[in-house]
């Protein structure tokens, strides 16, 4: 069966005392993870290896960097490259997030750079997707996500496709208060797997995780994880607070 995963990410916040602090206080609460449920925490790359070693010694809670770079190594100042995360045992990576897409200029082709870099180095991709307000309005957003995942995941063969995660983030929910409702959220996963079944066959589709994410909250994680084709969440601004984020963690 697929894996459900919790996936906390802090973007850009938190100095790194608060981050250990919060770490902490996610492991004190003691989360209980059954088997094939996991936690990801995606702090900021200066953090990375201080989480990895917070959490080593819990089995279920995985690290995350929220980008790496598209190409492999060499003179690209101030990028961090796939083996480099690698190589300070970073599990996950989240690629694609619509505020790279936006205020960093990311593209589809890009994305599938950079997906390929994370799988050559042993980093699953988070892969996200998702629709402005607009595209939605107009009832356009099963074609606009349809586009972004064949630009950026279907030249990758079966096997690869295994380590991607999909995280499904409508951009008018994400940080607006605004969430997609369950019905939403179902409707948009399960025509994504019903794509990626179409692709790689009803196997692969089967075995997918797709989380969801925007403004997902404690007082409605629960109808929104209980939802059949949502595995889990992308969690951004809750994610910040030990026992709202501990909370989502434990409402499937
Ligand atoms: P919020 O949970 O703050 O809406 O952010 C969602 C998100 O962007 C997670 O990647």
């Amino acid at each position: 069966m697929r894996k459900k995963i919790v996936a906390a990410n802090w973007k850009m916040n938190l100095t790194l005392a608060q981050g250990e602090q919060l770490v902490n206080d996610i492991l004190a609460a003691g989360i209980k993870l059954p088997e094939g449920q996991e936690v990801v925490i995606a702090p900021p790359f200066p953090y990375l290896l201080k989480v990895k070693q917070l959490i080593r010694n819990y089995p279920g809670i995985y690290l995350a960097a929220q980008n790496c770079a598209s190409e492999k190594s060499g003179a690209y100042t101030g990028e961090v490259s796939a083996e480099m995360l690698r190589s300070v045992d970073v599990d996950y990576v989240i690629l694609g997030h619509s505020e790279r897409r936006e205020y960093f200029s990311e593209t589809n082709a890009q994305l599938a750079k950079k997906i390929d870099q994370a799988l050559a180095n042993g980093l699953k991709p988070i892969f996200c997707c998702g629709e402005p307000l607009e595209v939605r309005k107009a009832e356009t957003q099963n074609a606009y996500v349809a586009k972004q995942l064949e630009e950026s995941l279907y030249h990758l063969d079966a096997a690869a496709l295994k380590n991607i995660v999909i995280a499904y983030e409508p951009i008018w929910a994400i940080g607006t208060g605004l969430t997609a409702s369950a019905a939403q959220a179902q409707d948009m996963h399960a025509f994504i797997r019903s794509s990626i079944a179409d692709k790689y066959g009803r196997e692969a589709a089967l075995g997918l995780s797709i989380l969801y994410g925007g403004s997902a909250k404690p007082s409605n994680a629960r109808e929104l994880f209980a939802c059949a084709d949502v595995d889990g969440g992308l969690i951004g601004g809750a994610s910040l607070v030990a026992a709202d984020f501990t909370a989502i963690a434990q409402s499937f």
